[in-house]
């Protein structure tokens, strides 16, 4: 099982800032997903929240049965300790991606909290960028390819 997670506002993925974020919907990522998904047979659960709480209740549901999160913490990327925290307690895979470039963009954007646990990291890659973490996912799982320690 791998827990796909998004933060605040990519509920209006597609309709916020198409010309920074693109125009497919999240529901158009998560079908995209779903297919790939399928086909490298990772078992998802696809969720996003508005609110910081429910992410950290999800990364800590995640403990007990996912081998991967990939998360778009969205802006609580450069805010959220709590998130980090989060995440520091899970034992699995965590891929970090971003649809947006986050380092060609604002100072304040450069930072992730999330990056201190992630073992990868995606950026600008729009929304490919959750397909290319479900293909590195998969081969993290299936130990074709090593992860790396720094
Ligand atoms: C984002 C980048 C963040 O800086 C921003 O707050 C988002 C989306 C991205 O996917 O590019 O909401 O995580």
């Amino acid at each position: 099982m791998i827990y796909v997670l998004n933060g605040p506002n990519l509920n209006l993925l597609g309709k916020r800032q198409p010309e920074i974020y693109g125009n497919e919907t999240l529901a158009d990522v998560e079908v995209r997903c779903r297919e790939l998904g399928a086909a490298l047979r990772l078992e998802l659960q696809f969720r996003q929240s508005n609110r910081e709480y429910e992410l950290i209740d999800w990364i800590h549901e995640a403990r007990d049965v996912a081998a991967g999160i990939i998360i778009n913490p969205a802006a609580f990327t450069h805010t959220s300790v709590a998130i980090l925290d989060a995440l520091n307690a899970f034992e699995g895979e965590i891929i970090e991606v971003h649809i947006s470039n986050i380092h060609r963009r604002e100072s304040f954007r450069h930072h992730s909290y999330v990056s201190a646990v992630a073992g990868g990291v995606i950026a600008g890659c729009g929304t490919e960028g959750y397909l290319l973490a479900l293909r590195r996912m998969a081969s993290l799982l299936a130990g074709v390819s090593p992860g790396v320690s720094q």
